[in-house]
């Protein structure tokens, strides 16, 4: 059977967008429920969400004080969907930019053993469309910097459109999670790589938004940026101590090893 899906969409002045995209997963994913994460997004996208809520059991939302993260707001999603029961948890963001017809395939990756479907930008077949050139730059530049420091073999590594077993959120640190903002996406995939995850990436085309506005500001650039180099810098420091160790001819318990005694057969 397959397993019970929610899928969680973070809103902060969606009113435009949010009707049609809610629409479209709800047609694409009739048996999925749909968690809307509102900040209190004062152009009346909670109360519209909550009108949807009142007339469509699938519908659930959560109402938080003010604007306070995409990376809070999907914690809160997460701790909701796994108290409620459901195997599967999508993050998708409600300005049209992923293709919600898309989710099925995510859903089918973690159906068929994936730990986590990230629906991918940068693998064959992915694309982005419309995306000004600088915001462009800015996704490659930050994944390329992303894969140097990190090497976490994963090529959309800022993906914000995903599949989660639960059984993977479960084995994941949640409370540690820092991030904030869109570097968010970056800790959890770090996370799971270091959890063992079986990953898979999707190929999707990313279509900039047609209505509304980006919440991307240059704060929560300088978030992702540090704590990228703040893990990079870290990851650089164990493997010198490594080789250091090593070179040093040492075993584990400080002692010089057979091996490196020298003057033996
Ligand atoms: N509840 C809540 N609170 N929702 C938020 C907040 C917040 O503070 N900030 C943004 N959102 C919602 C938006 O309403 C939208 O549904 C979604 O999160 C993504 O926000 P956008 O402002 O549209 O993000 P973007 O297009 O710049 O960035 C996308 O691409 C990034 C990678 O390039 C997102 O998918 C990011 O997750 C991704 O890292
Ligand atoms: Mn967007």
């Amino acid at each position: 059977m397959p397993r019970k899906t929610l899928v969680i969409i973070p809103t902060y002045n969606e009113r435009e967008s949010l009707p049609g995209v809610l629409g479209r997963t709800r047609a694409a994913v009739p048996d999925a429920s749909v968690l809307i994460v509102d900040d209190g997004s004062p152009d009346g996208t909670g109360e519209w969400a909550d009108q949807q809520s009142g007339q469509d059991p699938h519908v659930h939302v959560m109402h938080r004080q003010g604007k306070n993260g995409l990376g809070t707001a999907y914690l809160q999603g997460f701790a909701w969907g796994l108290e409620h029961g459901y195997g599967i948890l999508c993050e998708m963001d409600a300005d049209g930019s992923h293709p919600v017809e898309g989710l099925p395939k995510l859903l089918a990756a973690v159906e068929g053993g994936a730990d986590l479907a990230i629906g991918s930008r940068y693998v064959k077949g992915g694309s982005v469309v419309d995306w000004p050139r600088r915001r462009w730059l800015l996704s490659r530049g930050g994944n390329l910097y992303i894969a140097i420091m990190l090497g976490l073999h994963v090529r959309d590594a800022t993906a914000g459109f995903r599949a989660y077993s639960v059984s993977l959120l479960r084995r994941l640190n949640l409370a540690g999670v820092q991030s904030k903002g869109y570097g968010f996406q970056v800790d959890m995939t770090k996370r799971a790589v270091e959890a063992g995850a079986r990953i898979v990436e999707v190929p999707i085309v990313f279509r900039e938004r047609q209505l509304g506005e980006s919440k991307m500001s240059g704060g929560i650039v300088k978030e992702a940026m540090l704590m990228v180099t703040g893990w990079g810098l870290a990851r650089i420091g164990r493997g010198i101590a490594h080789v250091a160790h090593i070179a040093s001819g040492k075993d584990d318990s400080g002692h010089r090893s057979r091996r490196n005694r020298g003057g033996g057969r």
